[in-house]
């Protein structure tokens, strides 16, 4: 490559690297300011996402930094972000991974490995082997289904209620059979589950409590982040999602003996436990005698675990170091943005079904549900948004059941998925993301108000 032109970038011959660092990162805050401010909102001309990232210079002058240092793999930045995430759910462990569905991998993996039994208390939650069950809603994002059926176990689908978009808590009780191991439910939309109904039935009858946490980082339920009621809980960086690295996702460890074996399940199942750059942290690298392996194999080359390698790289992670900052901003902008909707669309409590939230819950919402009443056309209303260039999206999968890559998959349905069908049938969410102002709100809830006095 011929060298940079010295007219377009001047570099003085005994300039420090520190300096022309400083250089370059105000270069590209520049260039934040002119060319990524969010453009003025024009009601019926400007699309207006259901979600999006929301960054500034921070974010840039981070993902600059990660390049200039060249680390490329998980490093620096993927510690920091680590551990304050650690700190931000006061967790026993946060690991960083590359998407919120590797998350969810790693939590049910983590619990079929063979390495765990050794570490796990003599009472409680046992290892999960094929064939054994896990509760599930059947209203879903694949992904938080899919690793229960790569792991051979076999998903118990309940229905899910109207309003809140959650598993019906008063009908796992009666979904759990002999084989049933653990629940695995996510925070739908960002609406906290009960977690006092979820937590007493998973205490009661030994079952591992998983949380899909990828659309709620920041809500509670009882003045308490989700994400540490359960055993692990999942997220997603996603830009979609409340905080982004792009593709990004993490896990919040809560209990102990799962720690090193989730750990092990996003570095290839290696035994190590070596942060990045680092060697020998256990002071025995060449000491250990594990499996059967010869005496003193290498540490970093012993695999305890059958695992995938999922980690982030450090330019991601940047990212996600500089959001962590915003997230009490996007938290209350979310909130927001929510009630507008609840106060605008309050009048057409006959024709739609408004959210509905646990009283110990504050979601922090991912987007804000509507169910049309039966009769209503729920396709005319997408149209008539995205027609005044309103971005709607549907509850993810729906009844999941109905996917055509789930139609045959070895499974057992609890009662009847009526409400799931309804869902499926009849609900839409629209956004409330933080870069939505209240004039964009306004605009939205006018379309959805006109679309129900046509007459
Ligand atoms: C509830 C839920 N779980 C898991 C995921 C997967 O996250 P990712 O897209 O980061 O893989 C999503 C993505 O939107 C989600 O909404």
């Amino acid at each position: 490559m011929p060298p940079a032109d010295p007219q377009r970038l001047p570099i003085a011959a005994d300039e420090t690297e520190a300096e022309l660092r400083a250089r370059i990162l105000d270069l590209v805050e520049e260039h934040w300011r002119r060319f990524h401010q969010p453009k003025p909102f024009v009601p019926g001309e400007s699309r207006l996402s259901y979600a999006g990232r929301v960054y500034g210079p921070e974010e840039m002058r981070n993902l600059a930094g990660a390049t200039l240092d060249f680390w490329l793999t998980s490093g620096p930045y993927a510690l920091q972000f680590e551990a304050r995430m650690k700190e931000f759910f006061d967790a026993r462990r946060f690991l960083a991974v590359n998407s919120g569905s590797s998350a969810n991998l790693i939590m049910i993996s983590t619990l079929c490995q063979e390495e765990i039994v050794r570490r796990l208390p003599k009472t409680g939650p046992r290892r999960m082997v094929p064939g054994d069950e896990v509760i599930t809603p059947a209203v879903t994002f694949p992904t938080t289904l899919n690793p229960i059926i790569q792991n051979g176990l076999i998903p118990v689908f309940v229905d899910c209620e109207l309003g809140t978009y959650n598993i019906d808590p008063d009908q796992i009780e009666a979904a759990i059979g002999p084989r049933t191991r653990a629940i695995f439910a996510p925070h739908t939309v960002g609406n906290p589950l009960d977690m006092d109904k979820l937590c007493d039935i998973a205490r009661r009858h030994d079952l591992w409590l998983l949380e899909d946490g990828c659309d709620a980082l920041g809500a509670t339920f009882d003045g308490k982040l989700v994400g540490t009621f359960g055993h692990m809980s999942s997220l997603s960086f996603y830009p979609a999602h409340h905080i982004t690295m792009g593709e990004g996702g993490g896990v919040v460890i809560n209990d102990i003996p799962l720690m090193k074996t989730a750990t092990s399940m996003r570095d290839w199942g290696r035994d190590c436990y070596c942060e990045p750059g680092m060697n020998d942290t256990c002071g025995r690298r060449f000491g250990w005698q594990l499996g059967d392996l010869p005496k003193g194999y290498d540490h970093k080359y012993t695999y305890s675990s059958i695992g995938y390698n999922l980690k982030v790289s450090d330019m991601q992670a940047a990212v996600g170091v500089a959001q962590i900052d915003r997230i009490a901003d996007f938290v209350f902008r979310r909130r927001r943005n929510f009630a507008h909707f609840q106060q605008r669309l309050g009048e057409l409590a006959g024709d739609i079904i408004l959210p509905v939230v646990h009283p110990k819950a504050e979601p922090s919402p991912f987007g804000f549900p509507i169910t049309v009443a039966e009769g209503i056309d729920r396709n005319a209303l997408v149209r008539w948004l995205e027609d005044a260039k309103i971005e709607t999206r549907l509850v993810f999968g729906g009844n999941i059941l109905r996917q055509p890559g789930y139609r045959s998959i070895e499974k057992r349905v609890h009662g009847e998925l009526v409400n799931s069908d309804a869902i499926m049938n009849r609900s839409i969410f629209i956004g409330v993301y933080p870069g939505l102002t209240p004039d964009m709100i306004d605009y939205a809830a006018d379309r959805v108000l006109a679309f129900f006095r046509r007459t």
